[in-house]
């Protein structure tokens, strides 16, 4: 990996700061829905994932739509044994490896290419996919990938609903993590496909106006955060 293993916990600051210096995209498409994950949520993500469940340090870690490669890079902050990041963007993959090689990371795996193509086994998939937002059920090709050759799965999807009391809840405390229980339909989606959900967070996400259909400076709305095993 270049650097490395981080054999000490790493304070959650201190992954944020690291986090915040990873560049977001500096020219997001739509089509593909190329937001960043903003250095609060990447840093919740990745503690829980490290330190609650023992998934990232020392394991191979595989980031599928890593964009500039935000969580790719942070499981290789804290210590992954391997890291892969795939993007079927290239400009994405450039700022990732740019970056990478800033920090040092020289051994993380940088892809341009579609997540169709990744084969293999990983022990953690972290993953911020397209919600399917631009494209209908853009996310569920990455579930599929992700339960395909991951042991742990760690993705992002959209709240299904607009929960005012919840989202007053996660303004209070920024970056916490509500647990909250899966959506029905993602829940069986995941079972067919070999694995099971074994819980679900409500997180708020921020990011800026990028768009032009985009109305307001910056934008708040509710994530939830999957964590999935596959039977193996
Ligand atoms: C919501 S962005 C997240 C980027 C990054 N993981 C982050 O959290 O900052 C989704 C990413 O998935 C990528 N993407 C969309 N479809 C893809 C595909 N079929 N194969 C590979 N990457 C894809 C986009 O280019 C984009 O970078």
């Amino acid at each position: 990996m270049g650097k490395p293993a981080q054999k000490r916990l790493v304070r959650k600051l201190d992954l944020e700061r690291f986090l915040s210096q990873i560049e977001p995209h500096p020219s997001p498409r739509a089509s593909l829905e190329q937001y960043t994950i903003s250095e609060v949520i990447a840093a919740s993500m990745l503690y829980l994932a490290a330190y609650v469940n023992d998934d990232v340090v020392g394991k191979n870690v595989l980031d599928l739509g890593c964009g500039t490669g935000r969580l790719a890079l942070g499981a290789a902050f804290l210590g992954a044994r391997s890291v892969v990041g795939i993007d079927i963007d290239k400009v994405a993959i450039r700022s990732a490896w740019t970056t990478s090689k800033k920090f040092g990371f020289r051994g993380v795996q940088w892809i341009v290419g579609d997540i169709s193509a990744v084969t293999g086994t990983f022990n953690t998939v972290l993953q911020n996919p397209p919600f399917g937002v631009q494209k209908r059920a853009a996310d569920r090709k990455f579930l599929e990938k992700a339960l395909e050759v991951g042991a742990k799965v760690y993705s992002l999807h959209n709240h299904p609903s607009t929960d005012k009391q919840l989202v007053k809840q996660l303004r209070a405390d920024k970056g916490c993590l509500l647990q909250v229980a899966p959506s029905p339909f993602l829940e069986r989606f995941v079972e067919k496909h070999g694995g099971s959900v074994e819980a679900v967070y409500a997180l708020l996400m921020t990011i800026p106006r990028m768009f032009d259909f985009h109305m307001k400076a910056k934008h708040d709305f509710v994530v939830d955060l999957y964590i999935l095993k596959r039977h193996s």
